[in-house]
């Protein structure tokens, strides 16, 4: 079965997201409502809030999306839709638009896994990605490696963070410091500007010799050094301040800039052993880099380095569509269609779905 268009729905977080795909390659359109301002003042996601948030921009972000795709709901020939894992409120809003219009409309529905969309996203841009293929997905909720060997809708789960994921270290690591919410563009950019040998940082390692991450340790190491070096915490987290400005290397003294520095080689160093290692063992024909702390012009480069070196072609892809999106949810619903499935309307949904 191949529909014609295909609406995908994410809502898992603290984005409301639809796009409308013509083919598993071609985007129509896609729209991104991003809730950062709302819960920027909190440090982290609210996740009352973002349920309230989903239901109040769910209707315009699917007309914006619809309108921007030149195309109406009798012109849609499936749904996708995000069922987890996520916040359990978030999920259930876009999981319920989606039934309503596929019932409404008598077309088929398919739930995907908000982690299969991340790994799907690389397929929108890249029209061969060669198998068997190794992906790193890397992001706020979830750090983990997945092999696919063959294009069939299954992946082997190679690694995953025992603690918190990377991303959550680098919204920590900013809580700690002052920088905002969240942390991974600020750190990023800021990073910079810092000496990356100056402070130090070990690699965790698990004591039962498995690859899997960890990277609870790193936000204790940056409170560690925090203490010694009597590093103040910056005001960027002004929760009274509805457009807080984003923070410059100006305004940090050296040695914050050297700590966020030195805190971002070792997260990328331990991500880049991991994959590559794994990578070796699994004899990975490809490398691919997907979620938002894909977005890290470092682990960018320093995976592309390290992939030159072993022979392997490392793939990247836009950072609108690395980040949550809903065209990459419409993609992973595409081949879920394409291959026959859909899903019953007793779908629920899950808010610790693995893959
Ligand atoms: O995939 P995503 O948009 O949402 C989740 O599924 O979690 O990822 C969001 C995470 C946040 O933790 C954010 O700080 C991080 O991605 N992030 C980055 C960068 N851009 C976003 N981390 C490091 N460097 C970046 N440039
Ligand atoms: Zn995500």
């Amino acid at each position: 079965m191949t529909p014609d268009l295909v609406l995908g729905i994410e809502s898992s977080c603290d984005e409301t997201a639809a796009a409308v795909l013509e083919t598993p390659r071609t985007i129509r359109s896609s729209v991104v409502a991003s809730q950062i301002p709302i819960h920027r003042r909190y440090g982290g996601v609210v996740p009352d809030l973002a349920a309230r948030q989903h239901l109040l921009s769910i209707d315009t972000v699917i007309t914006e999306a619809l309108d921007t795709a030149k195309c109406r709901f009798e012109d849609l020939g499936g749904v996708a839709v995000t069922f987890g894992p996520g916040l359990v409120g978030c999920l259930l809003v876009g999981l319920q638009v989606a039934k309503g219009i596929a019932y409404a409309r008598r077309i088929p529905f398919v739930g995907v896994n908000h982690l299969e969309g991340h790994i799907r996203s690389l397929f929108i841009e890249h029209a061969d990605v060669p198998l068997p293929a190794l992906f790193l997905v890397v992001s706020g909720g979830h750090t983990a490696l997945y092999l696919m060997r063959r294009d069939d809708g299954r992946y082997d789960t190679l690694a995953r963070t025992r603690d918190d994921a990377a991303g959550e270290a680098y919204d920590k690591v900013s809580r700690i410091l002052g920088l905002g919410y969240p942390g991974g563009p600020v750190l990023d950019r800021l990073a910079k500007h810092g000496d990356s040998k100056r402070f130090a940082f070990g690699r965790p390692k698990m004591t039962d010799g498995s690859d899997d991450f960890s990277f609870s340790g790193y936000k204790t190491s940056v409170l560690r050094h925090v203490e010694a070096t009597s590093i103040a915490r910056l005001g960027f987290m002004d929760p009274d301040d509805p457009d807080p400005r984003a923070p410059q290397p100006s305004d940090c003294p050296q040695p914050v800039l050297d700590l966020i520095a030195s805190f971002q080689e070792a997260v990328v160093a331990n991500l880049v052993h991991t994959t590559m290692k794994i990578a070796r063992e699994a004899r990975a024909a490809s490398v691919g880099l997907a979620g938002g702390v894909a977005c890290n012009s470092r682990l960018r480069a320093a995976m592309a380095a390290a992939g030159k070196e072993a022979g392997v072609p490392v793939l990247t892809t836009s950072l609108a569509l690395t980040t949550d999106n809903a065209a990459m949810i419409a993609a992973a619903g595409y081949s879920r269609f394409r291959r026959g499935e859909t899903s019953g309307f007793d779908l629920n949904a899950d808010p610790s779905a693995a893959n």
